[in-house]
């Protein structure tokens, strides 16, 4: 694909925590405007990943080209004020807050002016969490608290958005909604990277599918190209099984 539809590419990307190399030379386009659905066993990576591009990890090496910067190392602060925008698992951080509180808090992180202007386009993106802007954010739903988080991300009017598991917890329904929402910004032209366990929800919505193993990516495609056997199997084994019998075969 040619150079200019990728928004984000990572060569190479060697990244961990301190000594530990978790991330093994990951290589990765995502194109402009496409929902990418990042998947692989516990343990692949994947929040590693994300936490990388948004400065959180140690960086040991590779690039993350950012719109023709190299944007590698930067600390996350630097990397949300280039546009990318990052929703961490779990829930809300703010529980004895109103969600109108929350949704100020993350405001007041990017600009000390319009702020308001900020909430009322959240509002006209959201408009469940208007109907709910005086409720504690800790007793709405965990479908509702996980929107509020990608609504306090999207507050920051990102280019991409990296969101790390949102459906962890949520009853099917709330799923659904979540889902929805995040369609339906990628509709308006957000670029998304999710992190996802609910393979069969994330290959419904994602334009694209990689699949990480091992601090490496293992599996790049259409999510048509590839069937849930498949797909267990690359989870387990790393491989599809005519290639592992392939492999066999040239190692006998
Ligand atoms: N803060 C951390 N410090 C040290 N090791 C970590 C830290 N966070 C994750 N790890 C390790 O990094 C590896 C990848 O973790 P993670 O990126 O969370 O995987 P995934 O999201 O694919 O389940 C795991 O072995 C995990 O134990
Ligand atoms: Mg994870």
């Amino acid at each position: 694909m040619a150079a200019e539809h990728n928004i984000l590419s990572m060569r190479d990307l060697r990244a961990g925590y301190a000594t530990l190399d978790i991330l093994n030379g990951v290589t990765l386009d995502i194109p402009q405007g496409e929902f990418v659905a990042l998947m692989g066993p516990n343990g692949a990576g994947k929040s590693t990943l994300l936490k990388t591009i948004f400065g959180m990890t140690t960086f040991k090496g590779g690039c993350i080209e950012w719109r023709g910067k190299q944007i590698a190392g930067l600390s996350s602060r630097r990397v949300l004020a280039e546009g990318i925008s990052y929703v961490p698992q779990g829930r809300c951080n703010f529980p004895l807050m109103s969600v109108q509180e929350n949704l100020e808090m993350a405001a007041y992180t990017i600009r000390d002016s319009g702020v308001k202007a900020d909430r009322d386009y959240v509002y006209d993106l959201f408009p469940a969490l208007r109907e709910r802007r005086a409720t504690l954010a800790g007793n709405m739903s965990g479908g509702e608290q996980q929107l509020l988080e990608v609504a306090m991300a999207v507050l920051q009017r990102p280019k991409v958005l990296l969101v790390d598991e949102p459906s962890v917890g949520l009853s099917p329904a709330a799923i659904g909604v979540v889902f929805r929402e995040l369609l339906r910004l990628r509709a308006e032209g957000l670029t998304i990277l999710l992190v996802e366990q609910n393979t069969r929800k994330a290959m419904e919505v994602a334009d694209r599918a990689v699949i990480l193993r091992l601090g490496e990516v293992i599996w790049d495609g259409k999510p048509s190209g590839i069937s849930h056997e498949e797909l267990g199997d690359l989870f387990l084994t790393g491989r599809l099984r005519g290639e592992a019998r392939h492999n066999e075969t040239l190692s006998d």
